[in-house]
């Protein structure tokens, strides 16, 4: 076993994942000998990549160190208990709720689990499809007309236009080839139809079938006049948060007057706050630099809400939580500053009145954005229709959004939601994808020096209200 392995194997006992140019850094600090100080200085990360290291790491580490999860044992979904509130009887259900405590070491063991979790569930939808009552495990295949499903690996082109790739299923794997116009990605699991040429191990696709979501129930509209506020990214404590129209938004859901009569929730999908160490010299553009503080700041905002409205909320890439996905809900030290607050995981699901919100912070749609020809930031609405068919949240492997390899695939989407929630991109978009709800929540902060750099302009301070009874939404700017 080489250096670099043993220093892998030794991160794997601590519960450490990180990315390979740390281990480059470790090696160029000393190697295994300087693993102790790292284990000690960044530990608590649990995930960390090379930018975690080039800001103030202490900072943050004496942050999370106060941290304590709440020990509990569970399957994996944590149960919030609700405070009832004399006023208004709140329908709130959790459906999905990642637990914190599910720690994995991030061996090739635990990826392979993940995978097969994905590929089960993903596989249960597809057989269920009239298309694929024929399709067999791979290693079953004979030759001639065949149906078969599996995870697709490899994609590349030919020459020709045509697209070749590998699709696996516990039992075997085959080489598939694809003329038509679907754009297939790697960790996709898809059903095949076609021609298998057992010889050559091959099939020629004819069609493709994703496990996609079926038309939605259009009798969910309820009674009564509810309504839902939903809003990410507020980044509080950065320079650039927009404090004046927030407190507008906060006004205006006070007042309970001009369209916030019926608002009885408030939707909140992530970066809470802008966070210390997220990026280097990030310091620079912070109002608030304690990020305790950070979140004190908006629970104060928050408090002088009505208590008629409960707030539900998931962390994002800012906040102070792992950056792998499912993040965990924020810790009990944050939760106890807020009240009337309900805090879940990234991504989260849940019900109000029978409506099922899926609610994703939306890391992966930066790699969407670019594996997808024609998709840029101002068409998050198509990205989420595509997680949808896919039914997964972030379709690839890798790229930009770390995933801790639990037993169980937290970014399936099963079941369908009817309101299909996300941030992170700081833009605003709102779309139906076979009647559900598609909303790309606004932020709270105008553009950064980073964004300006990027050429990214973003579209902050809209409010997006859905109501229970019409089945509508409506879209504010504050
Ligand atoms: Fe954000």
């Amino acid at each position: 076993m080489d250096e670099k392995d043993a220093i892998i194997g030794e991160l794997f006992e601590h519960d450490i994942l990180v990315s390979p140019d740390v281990i480059n850094y470790i090696m160029e600090r000393g190697g295994r000998k300087y693993l102790p100080e790292f284990i000690k200085k960044y530990g608590e990360f649990g995930y960390i990549e090379r930018e975690d290291l080039s800001v103030d790491g202490k900072k943050i580490n004496d942050a999370i160190k106060n941290i304590h999860y709440e020990e509990k044992e569970s399957d994996g979904d944590i149960q919030v208990t609700v405070p009832k509130n004399p006023g208004f009887d709140w329908d709130f259900k959790i459906i999905m709720n990642a637990d914190a405590n599910m720690h994995a070491s991030g061996g090739t063991e635990d990826f392979q689990k993940l995978f097969l979790d994905r590929y089960e569930k993903l596989h249960r939808l597809l057989k269920s499809r009239a298309a694929l009552r024929d399709a067999r495990s791979i290693e079953r295949l004979e030759g001639g007309d065949a149906s078969a499903i599996g995870m697709v690996s490899d994609v590349h082109r030919t020459a020709s236009g045509r697209v070749v790739f590998t699709l696996e299923d516990p039992s075997a794997q085959i080489t598939c080839m694809y003329s038509g116009d679907k754009v297939i990605l790697n960790d996709e699991v898809i059903g095949v139809k076609g021609r298998y040429n057992k010889s050559r191990n091959t099939m020629y696709v004819n069609d493709i079938i994703r496990p996609d979501i079926a038309w939605h129930n259009p009798n969910r509209k309820i009674k009564e006049d509810i309504s839902a506020a939903i809003i990410s990214d507020t980044h509080v404590g950065s320079k650039t948060f927009i404090e004046k129209r927030w407190l507008k938004f906060i006004n205006w859901l006070k007042s309970g007057k001009d369209g916030a009569e019926s608002i009885r929730y408030l939707i909140i999908a992530g970066d809470l706050v802008d966070g210390i160490g997220v990026y280097p010299h990030q310091e620079e553009e912070l109002e608030i630099l304690d990020i305790f503080e950070q979140y004190q700041k908006l629970a104060d905002y928050l408090s002088e809400l009505p208590d008629y409205i409960k707030i539900i909320t998931i962390p994002g890439n800012h906040d102070i939580v792992r950056n792998a996905e499912p993040q965990p809900a924020l810790p009990r030290e944050i939760q106890e500053m807020f009240t009337n607050t309900v805090f879940l995981s990234n991504p989260a699901m849940f019900s109000l009145h029978g409506y099922k919100f899926l609610v994703y912070h939306g890391a992966s749609l930066n790699n969407i954005v670019e594996l997808i020809p024609g998709l840029d930031y101002l068409k998050t609405g198509k990205m989420m229709e595509y997680m949808l068919k896919v039914r997964h949240l972030s379709p690839v492997y890798g790229e930009k959004v770390p995933i801790v390899p639990l037993p169980r695939d937290y970014l399936v989407i099963d079941p369908a939601p009817d309101v299909f929630v996300t941030g992170h991109v700081h833009t605003f978009s709102y779309n139906i994808y076979k009647g559900v709800h598609l909303i790309n929540a606004s932020a709270w902060q105008e553009q950064t020096k980073y964004q300006k750099m990027m050429n990214f302009n973003p579209d902050p301070g809209k409010v997006a209200v859905i109501n229970f009874k019409k089945d509508e939404v409506k879209v504010w700017e504050f």
